[in-house]
């Protein structure tokens, strides 16, 4: 039996704790897994930003990115790892830059998911470019914006057509607003999307490979109130949409860890944003879920590390399109994509080695979470975002949540329920 060790590479902006949580429990777990002949051992470290040359080999197996989606030399980096040296990277970089918000509703309609109605608006102003005048002479049509907001009906939404964070996102009531939001757009492109409005029911899910957990999302609550901590509020079959959708988008655009927010309406689930391919993974945003998030990538990295699991680096429409264009009734259809995405994502074969290989990771996940290095570890996430007169009762509120999550979750049995929760 030979030994080999693959290496698990963090690519980090801004992260503070997780990363923390995520080296610390694997530095505990020690995964020793004997696969395919193999006696795998796994190492984890941080991916550091230097010059480098294209025929350099790369040190990691898998890398966790979460800052190429704008730091663009470590993007680079990683487009020239998978095409030169096999690296497995979640997620794919060149899905992040071509995925845009806009280009997700439009993949999504064309599988018939029920997004709202959203049209995309020429920019209010332009940098200024040689073949700007011309172009826009000879082809730009003046419009009526007030005809496009009846025809769409209000409340709609005015956001950027690559957006996330919130940023330049408008609930507009009527045409005043609409002009107004519009004059002040400046060189954003921008689209407008109909309400989902009043609404019954709001989740976030957030899928990391074949995982998901759904979250009751409050828009209107402070940052750290906006995950809900509610369980179990959707009857099953609520609960098997949201999951065989996330599953759906995420595989449709080869993201193994985005966020989907769905929000029910008249009794339909109308997916609104899920073009979010690196997803808050804050412990001041997802506090009692924050655990769920940091075994989750660990499975789904042990599982690509110590499995080979080869890079998916092209996306694969046809079969969508496929069963998209059947005669089968839409649910139907969205059962068949979500059996596309388990299939892609190795659902089954992920579940055998979780249960084979990780069968100590709850525990000593719900050690650790009760440890001086994890508060520690969550202490220094909220020093860096909270005033320094506020970081003692954010710091007490954030641990007694998670303090929550291990009396509730943490102690659970290495079962099938980490895949949907
Ligand atoms: N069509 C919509 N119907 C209802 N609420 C919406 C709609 N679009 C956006 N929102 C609200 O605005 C918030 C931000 O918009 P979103 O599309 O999620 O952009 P971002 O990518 O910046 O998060 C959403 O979380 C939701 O509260
Ligand atoms: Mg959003």
């Amino acid at each position: 039996m030979s030994e080999e060790t693959r290496r698990i590479g963090l690519s980090l902006g801004a992260d503070v704790c997780w990363p923390i949580c995520f080296e610390s429990i694997l530095e505990r777990l020690r995964p020793d897994i004997r696969i395919a002949g193999n006696r795998v051992r796994i190492t984890c470290e941080r991916v550091t930003i230097e010059p480098f040359n294209l025929r350099q080999s790369c040190r990691y197996d898998v890398v966790i990115d979460r800052l190429s989606h704008w730091y663009y030399p470590t993007r680079e980096w990683l487009k020239k790892s998978i095409l030169l040296d096999g690296l497995y990277v979640f997620n794919n970089p060149w899905s992040l830059q071509s995925m845009e918000k806009q280009t997700s509703y439009s993949a999504m309609m064309r599988l018939g998911l029920p997004i709202p109605d959203t049209w995309l608006l020429p920019p209010k102003e332009y940098d200024p470019v040689d073949d700007l005048e011309p172009t826009l002479q000879r082809y730009a049509k003046l419009f009526d914006l007030a005809a496009v907001g009846e025809k769409i009906g209000y409340p709609l939404f005015m956001k950027p057509y690559n957006g996330g964070a919130w940023a330049g996102v408008s609930k507009i009531d009527n045409e005043h607003d609409l002009r107004e939001a519009y004059e002040s757009s400046g060189k954003q492109v921008m689209i407008l999307q109909k309400g989902v409005w009043p609404f019954e029911h709001f989740v976030r899910a957030v899928g990391v490979g074949p995982q998901v957990r759904l979250v009751k999302y409050q828009p209107d609550a402070p940052l750290h109130d906006r995950y809900g901590l509610d369980r179990g509020f959707l009857d099953s079959a609520d609960v098997a949409e949201i999951v065989d959708t996330t599953l759906t988008i995420n595989s449709f655009f080869g993201w193994d860890f985005n966020s989907c927010e769905s929000l029910k309406r008249n009794g339909t689930w109308h997916p609104i944003d899920f073009a979010n391919a690196c997803p808050d993974s804050q412990v001041t945003s997802l506090h009692y879920h924050f655990p769920w998030l940091i075994k989750s990538k660990i499975r789904w990295a042990l599982f690509c590390a110590a499995t080979d699991r080869p890079m998916r680096r092209n996306l694969h429409w046809q079969p969508f399109y496929d069963i998209a264009d059947s005669d089968l009734p839409d649910r139907e259809k969205l059962a068949q994509f979500a059996a596309l995405a388990r299939a892609g994502f190795d659902a089954e074969r992920f579940a055998e080695f979780c249960m084979t290989f990780l069968r100590d990771l709850d525990a000593i996940a719900w050690e650790f979470f009760g440890s001086d290095a994890a508060r520690d570890a969550i202490r220094q996430k909220v020093v860096s975002l909270y005033p320094r007169h506020e970081v003692d009762q954010f710091l007490d509120m954030f641990w007694d949540r998670i303090q929550g999550w291990r009396d509730a979750e943490g102690q659970h049995d290495n079962s099938d329920s980490f895949l949907v929760s």
